[in-house]
């Protein structure tokens, strides 16, 4: 049901390119659904001094392609939209704001509902959290929220002075850390999976998972992104948030509802029954890779712009992780992800152990799989379930067969993109599908032990541009008698 948000949203860092390629078209097709229309106002700020009319051009120009985006309505769209130039850490920037803030409530009836959209570098968003709260920016009369990108920290450490900063100036309740797997179709689609379907509901855990695996592959390098990927790595980059929640997705309990308290306690308690790592299990569980080519698109690593000629940065991890968590004891979570790979793809595999009693065997089959349920994230969307069946013919022999579904390109396209739905979340005060502190300090402090093991050593494996990673990746495995789940050909 559409229900129209009233809000002064600002957005922070409001030139940037996360504004542009994400914020800017989210908020049209919310506008376009009706979700944002006559009481609404957005003020981007940055430093650059841009007018009132250059910024809505800027808004028009970052919805070229967008469904809908015909001229009269990107103009009534972009005719909400103020830029205010200053630098956020100045405090008399924060009373311009608190100033135009109330002006443009007034002007479209906002309600004295204030959305905050930290869309910049994370040095600045403890110093943001604090100016707003004593440049007295929180409105007395509507509600108060904080959205912040990723990363949030570096570690453990930097992460809870990070919090520290936030929480004194938000509440929790009024905190919402974006993690976009979150908003993403197929990751919201798991619970129903899940917990709709009496097929998989009493089989999804120790005593029929034999392992589940997560594969986030990306077929881009670095890009333009060294400055930033140089710091975090593809550990920090993808392990510790996304591949995190998607874990807590897959095995967290059923909730006892639908709500936000219920859904992140079950959540929590998967996070927190990660299996604490000592140094050596780390290195032993967990390896690394840098990508190495030699043509212009596909160069090494340390040969792409902005990179150090002697990085240690990882542009791989694959690991090999355990829950505490008695539904889960003893089921491996082989999780991998990396720049360069085969192709762009997110796949989540549920391996299911084999039937205990064959009696196919005398007839000729006596190894019987297990099935395995494939859910796809990106950029294809839907499952395929493998069974196992009887082969056409006169002898018995059993096969196994995929059952698959995929969503049209059609169906994709008009869906909402991962940034409208999280946004949509934010306005409508709906925290389900952000993530929580006690969830993130349960993954820096599991991921904090990956590095250190990592840091004592000077190992660095290559894998080949376009590859699925270093051979260290199926040695892992290869150790516990699995292999990798992988489609390397679905739909794209
Ligand atoms: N881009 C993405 O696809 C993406 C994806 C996921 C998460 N994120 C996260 O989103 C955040 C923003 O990323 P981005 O890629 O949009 O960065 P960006 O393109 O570098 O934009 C940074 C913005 O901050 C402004 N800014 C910098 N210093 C400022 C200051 N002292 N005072 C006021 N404004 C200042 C910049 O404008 P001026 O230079 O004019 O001040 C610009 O608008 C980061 O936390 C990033 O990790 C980005």
């Amino acid at each position: 049901m559409t229900q129209e948000q009233a809000s002064v949203i600002t957005i922070f860092g409001g030139s940037g390119d996360l504004a542009r390629r994400k914020l800017y078209p989210a908020l049209f097709q919310l506008y376009r659904h009706g979700i944002l229309h006559d009481h609404f106002a957005v003020i981007g700020t940055a430093r650059r001094p841009w007018t009132n009319e250059y910024y809505r051009d800027v808004i028009a120009t970052s919805l070229e392609g967008e469904a809908g985006a015909v001229s009269d309505s990107v103009h009534a769209f972009a005719s909400h939209f103020y830029y205010q130039s200053h630098d956020v850490t100045d405090a008399d920037h924060y009373v311009t704001l608190r100033k135009l803030s109330a002006q443009l409530d007034d002007k479209y009836s906002a309600g004295g509902n204030r959305l905050f959209y930290m869309a910049m570098a994370p040095q600045f968003f403890g110093i943001i959290a604090s100016h707003i709260r004593s440049e007295q920016l929180l409105s007395a009369s509507g509600y108060n929220r904080l959205v912040i990108e990723k990363p949030f920290g570096h570690d453990f450490d930097s992460a809870k002075e990070l919090n520290d900063s936030i929480n004194s100036a938000f509440d929790e309740d009024q905190i919402y850390r974006i993690d976009h797997y979150l908003g993403k179709e197929m990751v919201q689609s798991l619970m129903a999976i899940r917990f709709g379907n009496p097929v998989f509901k009493p089989i999804w855990n120790r005593d029929y998972v034999d392992n589940v695996q997560i594969t986030l592959a990306e077929a881009v390098g670095v890009e333009e992104r060294a400055g930033y990927y140089e710091t975090a790595g593809a550990l920090r980059d993808m392990v510790q948030n996304h591949i995190m929640q998607l874990i807590a997705y897959v095995a967290m309990p059923e909730p006892e509802s639908l709500t936000p308290a219920a859904v992140h306690q079950a959540k929590r308690s998967i996070l927190e029954s990660l299996k604490p790592l000592t140094t050596a299990q780390a290195a032993d569980n967990f390896v690394r890779g840098q990508y190495v080519g030699d043509t212009p698109d596909q160069r090494d690593y340390v040969q792409e712009d902005g990179v150090a000629a002697d990085s240690k940065t990882e542009t791989f991890v694959a690991g090999r992780i355990e829950l505490t968590d008695s539904a889960w004891t003893g089921v491996p979570f082989y999780v991998r992800t990396g720049k360069h790979m085969t192709r762009k793809s997110t796949q989540i595999t549920v391996n299911f152990k084999p039937t205990e009693h064959n009696i196919f065997a005398p007839v000729g089959c006596p190894d019987l799989s297990g099935n395995s349920l494939t859910i796809f994230v990106e950029p294809e969307e839907g499952y395929r379930l493998v069974v196992n069946s009887k082969q056409l013919g006169q002898d018995y022999h059993v096969g196994q067969f995929p059952l698959n579904f995929r969503h049209t390109a059609n169906e994709i396209a008009n869906a909402p993109e991962a940034y409208e739905h999280l946004i949509q979340d934010a306005l409508a005060g709906n925290q389900t599908n952000f993530t929580r502190w006690h969830e993130l300090k349960a993954t820096w402090q599991y991921v904090d032990k990956i590095r250190e093991a990592w840091d004592a050593s000077p190992d660095m494996p290559t894998y080949e541009s376009g590859s699925m990673g270093p051979s260290a990746s199926d040695d892992l495995l290869a150790k516990y008698g699995d292999s990798w789940s992988w489609d390397g050909s679905a739909n794209d």
